[in-house]
């Protein structure tokens, strides 16, 4: 993640028109993310309504006196980190000792008042329902007390207020916040709250709004986005209200759930060109008896008859996963179930964890962790391995074909080349030529590696 933000013009503010008090003391705000690109659009959101209320957001922490963290809680890794984070800008605050740190997000949610504890240095303490209170906690800190904002609202959707994004030509929009699911495994509903959609007038206009920024590609965003209902309009209709947003050239989605995959989700995917034929659709086991446990409201076969029934309609889609090796009560013959339909499904590309128990979850509270940390990272490498080795092959098949590739920016490895993603959002890496940022090119295929496909522009 990159925690550097640097900022757009940050007009307009509003999408109407509200009266903001002014501030009495303007701070220079450093936001950090971690985590999942819901984050990124909550630091977009935060910096929104920092700058409204006459605060700065600057991309530099040296030019800040606010550092504000926007944490994840996911695993017990993400929590860490930014402990030892903390750990280090405690320092920071010796030598400055004016100092505001803050910890935002689904971390602060999640461990609240132990978080203090943790580290007593930590000024604000903010969950994501509480980010229009962030001009007036900033102000409120005293050295005595630090301030908390830890209230869940299932009515705040943020509609009104105008995120701040970096340039570039893809923009993640929320469309959805919180989630209803209750998997077993999962943090989120605790520290992200009831689920609630963006209506979709609200939206379209958002993505009018990209388009005359500048963008070209749209990410809509939620927990499950796919059961997102905005006045009383379901998903597909909202893939399809978007893509006739004018100027708008791609549009796609992460992460939709499995059970809420309707036929007017797949239609739209189908039928709607602007909508790109990738999907994220996170399959977490391949064990329906693992998958009961974790309550994904699906079975395996269900869940194989879906990808199936998505590719038939789909020709060519891109799907890729997120698998959880090592949930209470996996057994060896459990993960095989999951290794064997990852072999069978063959995804492009997938996101693998080991099971990290989550205080506050349904699990943690009744269920046991009980494979053993060895076995967990076994497990986690066989399918590591095995995704690998198929990534590799399917993106081998690309070579000598030409893809699509929206230009995104320079290539993190050889300033001479560009890079961007094809409409299954592989990443392709190409000589410049006389290519622009923002601009769609043919690259024909020479090279592929298990996470890039290499070549150069063909008229
Ligand atoms: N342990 C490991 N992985 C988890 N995920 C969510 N909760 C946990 C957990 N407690 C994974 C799931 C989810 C992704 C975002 O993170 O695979 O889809």
């Amino acid at each position: 993640m990159n925690p550097k933000i640097p900022l757009k013009t940050p007009l307009p503010l509003y999408k109407s028109a509200p009266t903001v008090e002014p501030i009495q003391n303007a701070r220079q705000i450093y936001i950090e993310t971690y985590g999942c690109q819901m984050n990124v659009s909550d630091s977009e959101l935060m910096a929104g309504i920092l700058t409204r209320s006459g605060h700065e957001v600057v991309s530099q922490l040296e030019d800040a006196n606010v550092i504000l963290l926007n944490t994840c809680a996911i695993r017990e890794n993400a929590e860490t980190k930014v402990i030892n984070r903390l750990k280090h800008l405690s320092y920071l605050k010796r030598k400055q000792p004016d100092l505001i740190v803050g910890v935002c997000g689904c971390m602060a949610q999640h461990l609240r008042k132990k978080l203090i504890e943790a580290a007593p240095y930590v000024d604000l303490v903010m969950g994501p329902d509480a980010y229009r209170n962030l001009p007036m906690a900033i102000n409120a800190v005293t050295s005595a007390d630090p301030f908390l904002g830890l209230k869940l609202d299932k009515d705040e959707d943020y509609a009104d207020i105008a995120p701040i994004r970096k340039d570039g030509v893809r923009a993640w929009l929320t469309i959805q916040r919180g989630c209803d699911k209750m998997c077993t495994f999962c943090i989120v509903p605790f520290v992200r709250g009831r689920e609630r959609s963006i209506p979709l007038s609200v939206l379209v206009d958002d993505v009018k709004r990209l388009v005359d920024e500048g963008f070209k590609e749209v990410v809509l965003l939620g927990q499950t986005v796919n059961s997102y209902h905005g006045e009383k309009h379901d998903f597909g209709e909202l893939l399809f209200a978007v893509s006739e947003v004018q100027g708008i050239k791609r549009v796609r989605f992460t992460s939709p759930h499995p059970s809420d995959a309707t036929d007017s989700m797949i239609e739209a995917m189908a039928t709607c060109d602007k909508v790109c034929k990738q999907i994220h659709l996170p399959l977490q086991s391949g064990s329906t008896k693992v998958l009961k446990a974790m309550r994904r409201t699906y079975t395996a076969e269900e869940y194989r008859e879906l990808v199936w029934k998505m590719r038939d309609r789909i020709p060519n889609l891109i799907v890729s996963t997120d698998v959880i090796v090592g949930f209470c009560g996996e057994t060896e013959a459990d993960f095989m179930e999951t290794y064997n339909l990852m072999a069978e499904v063959r995804y492009d590309s997938a996101f693998m964890f080991k099971y990290s128990s989550r205080e506050g979850t349904l699990a943690y509270k009744s269920l046991e962790d009980d494979v053993s940390e060895v076995e967990k990272i076994q497990r986690l490498q066989a399918i590591i391995e095995l995704q690998g080795r198929i990534s590799y092959e399917i993106n081998q098949e690309l070579i000598g074909d030409t893809v699509e590739v929206l230009v995104e920016g320079e290539s993190r490895k050889d300033v001479a080349k560009y890079q961007g993603k094809t409409d299954g959002f592989k990443t392709a890496v190409f000589p410049k030529a006389d290519s622009e940022i923002g601009q769609f090119v043919c690259v024909k295929v020479n090279k592929a590696t298990s996470h890039t496909l290499i070549g150069e522009i063909v008229a």
